[in-house]
């Protein structure tokens, strides 16, 4: 039986969120575009699990480019380096950190990815806050999460997801300018906005 949603995500194993991962692969290339991701760019994977995303990212930026893959949980980014190791992929750099305090000195992007983290994060504002802190003037974020007003067939419960207005409050209170929010499908919704000088 499947267990409750909880926060910390101890009700799910790291291969049962590859595979929830994989079930939203399609969803990728149109957070890719809306940063105009592309061959040798360096780019923050915010909260990347075990790692389905980043490989995809890491595909994207080819072998000249980088993926920094943060992640608070060592279990969820040691599945992502056996997939590494399996796949000789070798531009995905793994932090195990809370990317709400983490300081990130020698990180050097000008591109984030935070997708289906904000509603398992305990603070979600001092995260968007820090990723700001992180990130050159002028860098693009995209923020995805999934809809309250969805079915709920899929991801999160109801209760726990997140409205797009509290997302886009949160951003702008970071120092982002949101550019553009929009529904994905009935279940997902993402946000594109670019860190302030
Ligand atoms: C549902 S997974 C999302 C994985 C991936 N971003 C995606 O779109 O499929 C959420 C991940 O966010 C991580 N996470 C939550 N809060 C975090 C924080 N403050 N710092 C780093 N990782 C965090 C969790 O450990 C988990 O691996």
């Amino acid at each position: 039986m499947e267990q409750p949603f909880r926060k910390d995500m101890s009700h799910l194993s790291w291969d049962e969120v590859y595979a929830r991962q994989m079930k939203r692969a399609d969803l990728v290339p149109e957070w890719m575009d809306a940063l105009a991701l592309k061959a040798g760019d360096r780019v923050l994977e915010v909260g990347a699990g075990p790692g389905y995303v980043s490989l995809v990212l890491a595909e994207r930026v080819g072998p000249q480019g980088l993926v920094y893959a943060i992640d608070r949980s060592a279990e969820a980014l040691a599945h992502l380096e056996r997939l590494q190791r399996e796949r000789g992929v070798s531009q995905v750099r793994r932090l195990v950190a809370d990317a709400a305090t983490l300081d990130g000195e020698d990180l050097e992007a000008n591109r984030a990815l935070c997708t289906m983290v904000l509603h398992h994060a305990d603070d979600a504002a001092a995260l968007l806050r820090n990723l700001y802190r992180l990130l050159p003037p002028h860098s693009r974020i995209v923020v995805a999460e999934f809809h309250p007003q969805g079915p709920c067939e899929v991801g999160a419960p109801r209760e726990h997801r997140l409205a797009p207005e509290q997302v886009q409050a949160w951003c702008e209170d970071a120092g982002f300018r949101v550019l553009d929010m929009r529904r994905q499908t009935p279940e997902h919704y993402m946000l594109v906005a670019e860190r302030a000088p």
